[in-house]
């Protein structure tokens, strides 16, 4: 395993769209072990392939629960909506909020090449939107309702604790 380098928002690589992955072979399971590490090193909920410099659609989430790794991930249902804030290892220093599906469900690939369904609420749903948005060459500022400074993102941060939110 090995820690990739994170592209920033800026280079053109971000903006395109990802080719479908058709071998489930070493090349990929190397991929997809350098991703998990590279995304738990940043402490990422999040990694998709872009954004490591490779235009494939392969993607890693761990929301805490451990990593779970897409292969051709393509959203197959959402429901409700939830309006909050979001980040990007590709735009550090900054967030936006953003509008997601409170549910939502995918359909993907496993690192073999075996069909898998997830389904997520919350943290989980906006990963697997914001992760195969990067697949498409979207970045979550396009999308963002506004974006924040570090510093409000702070503020936000505390006078949640402060109220005793979530
Ligand atoms: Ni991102």
């Amino acid at each position: 395993m090995a820690i990739r380098n994170i592209v920033k928002e800026g280079d053109e690589v971000l903006r395109k769209i990802s080719k479908p992955v058709t071998k489930f072979d070493e090349r990929l399971w190397q991929l997809l072990d350098d991703m998990a590490e590279t995304m738990a090193e940043a402490n990422g909920v999040g990694l998709a392939a872009p954004q490591v410099g490779i235009l494939r659609r392969v993607v890693v989430i761990d929301v805490g629960e451990g990593v779970i790794e897409l292969i051709n991930p393509q959203i197959i249902s959402a429901a409700g909506e939830d309006v909050g804030p979001e980040g990007c290892l590709s735009v550090p220093g900054e967030w936006g909020i953003v509008a997601r599906p409170e549910k939502a469900a995918a359909k993907a690939q496993d690192r073999n090449g075996k069909e898998i369904v997830v389904e997520g609420e919350g943290l989980l749903a906006r990963a697997l939107c914001h992760e195969i948005d990067h697949l498409e060459g979207r970045l979550f500022r396009d999308i963002a309702q506004r974006m924040m400074s570090a510093e409000e993102m702070q503020e936000m941060e505390q006078a949640e604790q402060e109220t005793g939110e979530e």
